[in-house]
């Protein structure tokens, strides 16, 4: 049995001003009508898969997730309520030690809230394939083949195929967020993918390689899940035990370390949304190149991505801009420093 897992706990920053700490743009309509929360639930349904979610997120999102869900129609969803964020690996264990009270044989599948994923059959074969990674004992990873030499990513170091499969293969070096010069030789280098943040395993292969690799998360999130708290149908993780986990990311804490890792290399249109630029790319553009949404007016602008969901925004002779208009604020920011948005976003917490 496969049970998806939905890392829901992101905060999104890149995509302000319309992802807010709030209300994060897992939950944000930013492509098509349904939010990237609802197409990842929605995408575990078109695969097939029989298990109701786990879905992990912050106990501030608690009654968007349920509603979220309700819209879409998805039943029997277990929401497991963080009281505090404290990353990735915390996140993943207590959705392994939740599944492991009543089968830790079952595979999980985590993945995260917020990719954007167009090919749903070779989606589907690379499961498959992840799967018989996960039987065998492996925490196996999708490779996505690297097209630039973005820092904000992990890369994967292909090995031997696994015994007995074709298409899983040994992870011989797993280097999480290299530095750009780094980044540069990867990719030159020709034989590394980049970690598309799904990860698939049994829930007991799981939690063991935590236990040797990361023993205070394992320990903190152990005790969180053992006294949790059922309240209007939520599943409250103890907060004291919980915040003891120390705050690291799966790939640090786990993929880089682990002799268990394999990895599936695929091509299923995966995207990161993780920035204005991203969505510029995602959404269907005019002539000039120019793609907007809601309430804009755009003449003689070229490749720029404008978005309002307020007031007329009216653009005219600029170039490769990306203009945010919401009720409160607009952002303004040239598309090649959309990462830049976060650095702004945090002055403006601490500044403004
Ligand atoms: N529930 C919960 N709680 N989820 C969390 C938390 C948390 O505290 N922190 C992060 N997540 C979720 C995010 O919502 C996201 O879905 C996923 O975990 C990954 O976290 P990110 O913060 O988005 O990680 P990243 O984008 O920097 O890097 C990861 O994804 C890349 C691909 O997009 C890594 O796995 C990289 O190796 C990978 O290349
Ligand atoms: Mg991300």
């Amino acid at each position: 049995m496969i049970v998806p897992v939905i890392l829901s706990g992101g905060s999104g920053t890149r995509l302000w001003p319309v992802s807010r700490k709030s209300y994060p743009k897992q939950f944000c309509a930013l492509l098509g009508q349904e939010t990237p929360f609802q197409e990842t639930v929605q995408r575990t349904k078109l695969l097939g898969l029989q298990a109701a979610p786990i879905i992990v997120g912050n106990c501030d999102h608690r009654f968007v997730m349920a509603e979220q869900l309700r819209q879409v129609g998805i039943e029997g969803a277990r929401i497991v309520l963080e009281p505090v964020a404290r990353n990735s690996t915390a996140a993943m264990a207590a959705a392994a030690f939740w599944q492991a009270k009543t089968d830790d044989e079952a595979i999980l599948w985590f993945m995260p809230a917020d990719a954007a994923i167009t090919d749903i059959p070779a989606l589907q074969e690379a499961v498959s394939q992840a799967r018989e990674a996960a039987e065998k004992g492996y925490i196996a990873t999708f490779g996505m083949t690297p097209t630039k030499a973005e820092t904000g990513y992990g890369y994967i170091e292909q090995g031997k195929a696994l015994d007995g499969t074709q298409k899983a293969f040994h992870i011989t070096r797993f280097l999480e967020k290299p530095n750009e010069e780094e980044a540069k030789r990867l990719l030159a280098a020709g034989k590394y993918l980049w970690n598309s943040g799904m990860f698939m395993a049994r829930a007991k292969v799981f939690l063991s390689e935590l236990k040797a690799l990361a023993p205070e998360i394992y320990n903190a999130v152990e005790r969180s899940v053992e006294n949790v708290q059922t309240d209007l149908g939520f599943l409250q993780l103890e907060a004291e035990s919980f915040a003891q986990a120390p705050s690291i990311s799966v790939d640090y804490a786990v993929a880089e370390k682990t002799q268990r890792a394999a990895v599936v290399p695929a091509h299923f249109g995966w995207m990161d949304v993780g920035s204005w630029d991203a969505v510029w790319e995602l959404t269907p553009k005019d002539s000039d190149g120019n793609a907007t949404r809601g309430n804009v007016f755009l003449d003689r602008a070229k490749n720029c991505y404008v978005h309002s969901d307020s007031v007329v925004a009216t653009v005219t002779g600029v170039d490769d801009l990306i203009i945010i208009v919401t009720k409160d604020a607009v952002m303004v920011s040239h598309r090649d420093r959309a990462q830049d948005i976060k650095h702004m976003v945090s002055r403006l917490r601490d500044e403004g």
